[in-house]
């Protein structure tokens, strides 16, 4: 049996030795907390008693102050596809010394891109750059709203698409209202949350409110690594063309890495808009894009639409900047190029979600995986949740998940987050690094029993 009790004082010697081996991540975090909030510039990089601070990365791996070395199945949130620093996009950054790193014109790099997403997505025929996946977001929602004429949007309960205020609802329990102080209620009056992977309570939805679009992830990131059940995308996709919604799918975190074409290519579904983020910026910052079919596209094009207030705005100072452009194309042709990584990544990760399952049903079934190819999701929850509401109801401990991170971590693997693990490992990392985190669940609940 799982010992709760076994649990609590295996916490409270994990905490005793994280403290020993991070005094130096103990002494940043000390001065940190003095000139950023909580110590930490994003609130979802903390973990307790403090985070480790880490300085450098290479590959698979990243270091932390006190010179730790980890296993990264966090990799920059899901970006670096490839690892940390992979060659064919620094060898394309040389290029940048003889060309600028802000041009503020138009330039043939954003160009070249474009004309490479379009190849390479599903259901792009045009494309806009943005600094961010919010960002992207949020264009995306004036263009779906322009377009239709409608002002409702249906998202779903889990989906994070970034800090846009219209789509800042129904993240997190109890999933109604706005999920942060400071945004007025009326900000989010025309969102609404339906639970994942269900399409009754998404028609009922539809039925109820004109939607100018459903926007969802093709398998829920933040909200749990959780992927489709059979049939839920392609009904998705149906409901949209019968209640004249657009579907646009977020594909921040499972585009070019489900495949090179996204979740659209991976789940075989056609997707109106697709927005773009993190491996889009071939790992630099400024990473986000948003595109879909030409007729729709074509609304933010001012030269057909010269009154702005007729258009949706797009723009920015940094969108489609050449550090943004080159590093992206030069990551995006490169895994065009190599399909198979996505094979023998898939392999070695469904391999490690068989393991952990195996696991957790040895351990009285004390947790399920979810998620697929290099998105797995491991929770501590009575049934396998087929939803975000599922997966924080039904769990039994939060402290089993924050002590399988402390563990971890201590073993010398780094994922996120401690309130709900999910790991996004790159197509580079090896047999041997999935092995770990196996052994490492392994371990970790061998000692609760
Ligand atoms: C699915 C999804 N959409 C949008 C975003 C927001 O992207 P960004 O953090 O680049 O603004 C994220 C970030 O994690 C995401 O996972």
């Amino acid at each position: 049996m799982i010992s709760e009790e076994k649990l609590e004082l295996l916490w409270k010697d994990l905490l005793h030795k994280q403290e020993e081996r991070t005094r130096k991540s103990k002494a940043v975090f000390e001065r940190a907390k003095k000139v950023l909030p909580a110590g930490v510039t994003y609130h979802t990089r903390f973990f307790s008693p403090y985070p480790v601070y880490v300085e450098r990365a290479k590959g698979s791996r990243v270091w932390d102050v006190d010179g730790n070395e980890y296993i990264d199945l966090w990799m920059g949130h899901g970006t670096h596809i490839l690892g940390h620093l992979p060659d064919v996009v620094l060898d394309s950054m040389k290029e940048i010394a003889g060309v600028g790193t802000h041009l503020g014109f138009e330039n043939p790099y954003a160009v070249e891109y474009a004309e490479l997403l379009t190849k390479v997505v599903p259901n792009v025929e045009m494309v806009r750059f943005s600094n961010s996946g919010t960002e992207a977001n949020m264009y995306v929602v004036r263009l779906v709203r322009a377009y239709t004429g409608r002002k409702h949007l249906i998202k779903i309960e889990g989906g994070w698409h970034g800090g846009y205020d219209v789509l800042h609802t129904g993240v997190t329990p109890p999933f109604t209202g706005p999920d942060s102080a400071g945004l007025p209620e009326e900000t989010i009056m025309y969102t609404i949350s339906v639970p994942y992977n269900d399409l009754s309570a998404l028609e009922g939805a539809l039925r109820r409110y004109p939607a100018a679009a459903i926007i969802l992830e093709p398998v829920l990131g933040a909200g749990g690594c959780i992927e489709p059940v059979e049939g839920y995308l392609k009904g998705v996709r149906e409901l949209a063309d019968k209640y004249g919604a657009l579907l646009v799918l977020d594909e921040v975190i499972t585009g070019f890495r489900l495949s090179p074409g996204g979740g659209q290519e991976y789940f075989n579904v056609d997707a109106d808009l697709v927005v773009m983020g993190k491996i889009v910026g071939g790992g630099y910052p400024g990473a986000g894009a948003f595109g879909g079919r030409s007729e729709i596209m074509e609304m933010l094009d001012h030269l057909k639409r010269p009154d702005p207030r007729s258009r949706p705005f797009h723009g920015g100072t940094f969108t489609g900047n050449p550090v943004s452009m080159i590093a992206g194309m030069a990551m995006v042709s490169y895994l065009h190029k190599n399909r198979g990584l996505y094979e023998r990544a898939k392999e070695t990760w469904e391999w490690a979600k068989r393991e952990i399952e195996g696991i957790c049903e040895e351990h009285d079934r004390a947790c399920w995986t979810t998620g697929t190819a290099t998105m797995l999701g491991v929770h501590f929850t009575r049934i396998r949740p087929r939803n975000v509401r599922e997966a924080y109801e039904l769990r039994w401990s939060r402290r089993a998940e924050q002590a399988l991170h402390l563990y971890s971590r201590l073993r010398g693997i780094l994922y996120m987050s401690e309130k709900m693990p999910h790991f996004l490992p790159s197509l580079v990392h090896t047999q041997e690094e999935a092995k770990a985190t196996v052994d490492a669940v392994r371990e970790f609940l061998s000692l609760l029993r």
